[in-house]
């Protein structure tokens, strides 16, 4: 039996309480606030892909880039994010906090991340004047709503925060009626069907990310799933990084059902994952980029 999504009631204490961005944000009324990351392009991010017109999930909505900017680009929106910090897996380590003492860690990210994070988002909500849901649902739920229950269902830069990425991936491709769109996020660019670590796990402080994915096994999950799969590039300046500014590059995957209206539309970008060598980031600057972005958040 289908489970209707719980939509949240708008927090209509956002703009009083403490936020902490994600994402930089610049609202109708000429106030910017500066995030973690900021995108420049929304379209270039999402891989190009039309929303005017379409109904769309924003699964790890965050401070709500991508969500109301599709709003923006004529979609009608719900924002997704995890409803507890349960759904948080860590990589288990010794001396981490999430493995030796798992109460102590969910009250901290409650506290720092999860609550901030969502306040950001009801904080643009109301200064968009949106019109956007949103609901807060761990992932395995996703598979008790009904079958196709939107156009589109973009899942940017979180694949690589979870456990059980493939797992996930069938959840949105189950709920997604034409396409799935995985923004920035990095790809192994072979054909052989692979998961590995994203960092050599000898970091406990790194412990917030697990696995990198490989082209082939994008392919092959969504194959499976009756998806045909393209890679593009996104750009987006991490803010947090120690050495200042800089910009990041990642792939966006888009992957389009096929035999519907969308898949005969659809113009393929150059598949530039395909041609690019598969890039060793080096362990000094990989490090510093997560742990800046990944460590317990600074609060605005
Ligand atoms: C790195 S941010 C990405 C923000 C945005 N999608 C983008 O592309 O810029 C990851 C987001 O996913 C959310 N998230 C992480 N794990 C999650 C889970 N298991 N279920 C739902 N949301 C999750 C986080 O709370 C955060 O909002």
């Amino acid at each position: 039996m289908n489970m209707e999504p719980k939509y949240e009631e708008p927090w209509h204490d956002a703009l009083n309480s403490r936020s902490y961005w994600y994402h930089t944000m610049k609202f109708p009324d000429g106030e910017v606030v500066n995030g973690s990351w900021t995108i420049d392009d929304f379209l270039q991010y999402i891989g190009g892909y039309d929303l005017k017109g379409k109904t769309v999930l924003d699964v790890g909505t965050a401070s709500g880039y991508l969500a109301f900017n599709a709003e923006k680009a004529g979609a009608t929106v719900t924002g997704l994010d995890a409803a507890s910090t349960h759904e948080f897996r860590h990589v288990p380590f010794a001396d981490s906090l999430s493995y030796n003492n798992i109460g102590q860690y969910r009250e901290i990210w409650t506290r720092e991340n999860l609550i901030p994070i969502k306040n950001s988002w009801w904080h643009a909500w109301h200064k968009y004047n949106s019109q956007a849901k949103c609901v807060y649902a761990p992932i395995p739920e996703l598979y008790e709503w009904p079958e196709k229950s939107f156009d589109v269902v973009m899942a940017g830069a979180i694949v690589e925060h979870l456990s059980e990425p493939v797992f996930a991936i069938g959840a949105w491709a189950r709920l997604a009626r034409e396409a799935v769109l995985i923004p920035f996020t990095d790809v192994i660019p072979v054909d052989d069907l692979m998961m590995r670590p994203i960092t050599p796990l000898n970091d406990s402080r790194i412990n917030y990310v697990w696995w990198h994915i490989s082209r082939g096994l994008y392919n092959k999950i969504f194959s499976n799933l009756g998806f045909d799969v393209y890679y593009t590039t996104a750009y987006a300046q991490h803010n947090d990084a120690d050495s200042g500014s800089e910009v990041a590059t990642r792939p966006s995957i888009i992957a389009i059902r096929r035999g519907t209206e969308a898949a005969r539309a659809f113009v393929p970008p150059v598949a530039l994952v395909a041609q690019a060598p598969e890039p060793p980031v080096p362990e000094r600057r990989r490090k510093r980029g997560l742990l800046a972005r990944l460590s317990p958040r600074r609060v605005k």
